[in-house]
């Protein structure tokens, strides 16, 4: 954790298959309304200590494989603090590339028994009657690192400021697992 005048500050990436909303998740919060046109991938924002739940300083960082080399998606998994794995609640494949993928490829970076919590959004929930969350909590009990998962929709401004303020509290007030995989019957 960075610590700025005594105060730590949050780091928070978002990484996740292309489309999943990630950049869309980054501008909703900002700008409070959705917009079909956004880039491909947000600048770096700052968002100050007085504008959030837990008054720490929060950088929010987006991730793109258009804009982005390898390299430089593994410098910033090192740098977080945070990291959400976004996926897209209509889109099974994005859900299996969270193990498939995303979290081995973070466990490559940091070590198995990393202590950088990752928190899975389930995005676009506008777009489906039901839920993700069956098919996430079994992840949550493989992965001790997946601190929580939260549902949200950039297009209807569900859950967003949630989702922020979920990754800023699984840095500032971890909670270890209940039980680990292998203690599961
Ligand atoms: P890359 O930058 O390519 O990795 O994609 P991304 O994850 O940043 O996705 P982006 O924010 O560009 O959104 C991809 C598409 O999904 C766009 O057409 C968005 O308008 C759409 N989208 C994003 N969030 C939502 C949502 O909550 N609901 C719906 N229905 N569409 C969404
Ligand atoms: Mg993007």
């Amino acid at each position: 954790m960075g610590r700025q005048n005594g105060k730590k500050d949050v780091r928070i990436l978002l990484v996740g298959d292309p489309g999943v909303g990630k950049t869309s998740l980054i501008y909703t919060l900002v700008s409070e309304e959705f917009s079909e046109e956004v880039p491909s991938r947000a600048e770096e924002i700052t968002i100050p200590p007085d504008v959030t739940p837990e008054k720490v300083t929060t950088q929010i960082v987006d991730f793109s494989a258009q804009e982005q080399e390898h390299e430089s998606l593994v410098r910033e998994i090192l740098k977080a603090n945070v990291i959400c794995i976004v996926y897209s609640v209509d889109d099974d494949d994005t859900i299996d590339k969270i193990t498939s993928f995303w979290l081995p490829f973070i466990r490559d970076q940091l070590g198995e028994n990393h202590n950088t919590p990752i928190v899975l959004v389930g995005n676009k929930t506008d777009l489906v009657d039901y839920s993700s969350l069956e098919m996430i909590l079994p992840i949550m009990n493989q992965f001790p690192e997946v601190e929580t998962c939260v549902e949200c929709s950039a297009k209807s401004l569900k859950n967003i400021s949630e989702l922020f303020y979920y990754a800023q509290k699984a840095v500032l007030h971890p909670t270890s697992p209940l039980y680990s995989a292998d203690e599961r019957d």
